[in-house]
């Protein structure tokens, strides 16, 4: 490696013209989703690392970073990373809120109408030679209610989709105050509390960050109050939902359907996907080329900003 260049290593996929744009000034290693053993071996000597939701930098791979300076995020969310570990050891961490909210949003839409008319299961029916339209009868989403768990960017923009489709749109939120929801009521949206949300809303869609305070929000309790032909979708993050209840809910016919991008688990074959009434996507929310061009461009700035000393936009640690 040339003297005084940094060493970037890039873990979950980057945008092509970033990983160029990073080698102009640093020697860029791409690894995407390594092993245990090769990941303690890739952050050794690592100055940065680069992760989206695919790989845990725990404290162990902290430790075993003798060099590592920078943590950077390309996307939102620091839920994959150790941010105590980091902190104690002076490792900056940044992440990049905002640039995919509108591809998530756009992909909850999408999913909701995967989930509601059955569009997944048609496409593996008819690929199976079956043409026949049993079951495959859903609501029309104009007209009915959508709640939105949670209204942040994600949130705030699928209620627009929402509300764009006919949709009546309910939402909850975390800090509810008078004035906020007099500004709902401006973008046309009704805030209710979590659990009559729940028990009235034919869409339910989560748009909350994980954190220890909505980590298992709707478990077995939360989706009782879901009504029988009500959808839970989620896009924001994994663990939000307890899968499990999820799947004995849809199990037992408490609930129509289920879609979702995001897992508390990314690996193997999840349970969920046995069911005939639930839509599966591999985290892909932010993946638009459009959202992951912009998403690379902040990440080369910033990158730069935090390993020249300074301090990223989006800095968390
Ligand atoms: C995000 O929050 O932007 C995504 O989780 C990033 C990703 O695709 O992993």
């Amino acid at each position: 490696m040339p003297e005084g260049r940094t060493r970037v290593v890039v873990l979950d996929p980057l945008h092509p013209d970033a990983v160029t744009e990073l080698s102009r000034e640093h020697d860029v290693v791409v690894r995407l989703r390594p092993g245990e053993d090769e990941l303690a071996v890739l952050v050794a000597d690592a100055d940065a690392l680069v992760v989206r939701s695919g790989v845990r930098i725990t404290a162990r791979e902290v430790e075993q970073a003798k060099r590592l300076r920078v943590v950077a995020r390309a996307g939102t969310g620091t839920d994959n990373i150790d941010l105590a570990a980091c902190r104690s050891a002076g490792v900056q961490v940044f992440n990049i809120p905002g640039a995919s909210a509108g591809a998530v949003a756009e992909l909850a839409l999408g999913l909701i109408l995967a989930v509601t008319r059955r569009i997944v299961r048609a496409d593996r029916r008819i690929r199976g030679g079956t043409w026949d339209k049993t079951g495959s009868a859903g609501p029309e989403l104009a007209g009915r209610t959508l709640g939105v768990v949670g209204l942040g960017r994600i949130g705030s923009r699928l209620a627009d989709l929402g509300r764009a489709v006919g949709m009546h749109v309910v939402a909850s939120v975390a800090q509810p105050s008078p004035q906020r929801d007099a500004q709902l009521r401006g973008r046309g949206v009704t805030r209710l509390p979590l659990a009559e949300l729940l028990s009235t809303a034919d869409v339910v869609c989560l748009a909350v960050p994980l954190t220890e305070g909505t980590r298992g929000l709707l478990g077995p309790a939360e989706l009782a109050l879901m009504r029988p032909d009500a959808y839970l979708v989620n896009v924001s993050r994994g663990g939000v939902v307890d899968e499990g209840a999820l799947h004995d809910a849809l199990l037992r016919g408490r609930l129509a359907g289920a879609a979702l991008d995001v897992h508390a688990v990314e690996r193997g074959v999840p349970a969920l996907a046995a069911l005939d009434n639930v839509v599966l996507t591999p985290h892909i929310g932010a993946t638009t080329t459009d959202a992951q061009l912009r998403v690379g461009r902040i990440l080369v700035t910033e990158l730069r900003r935090a390993l020249a000393g300074g301090s990223a936009a989006g800095r968390v640690v």
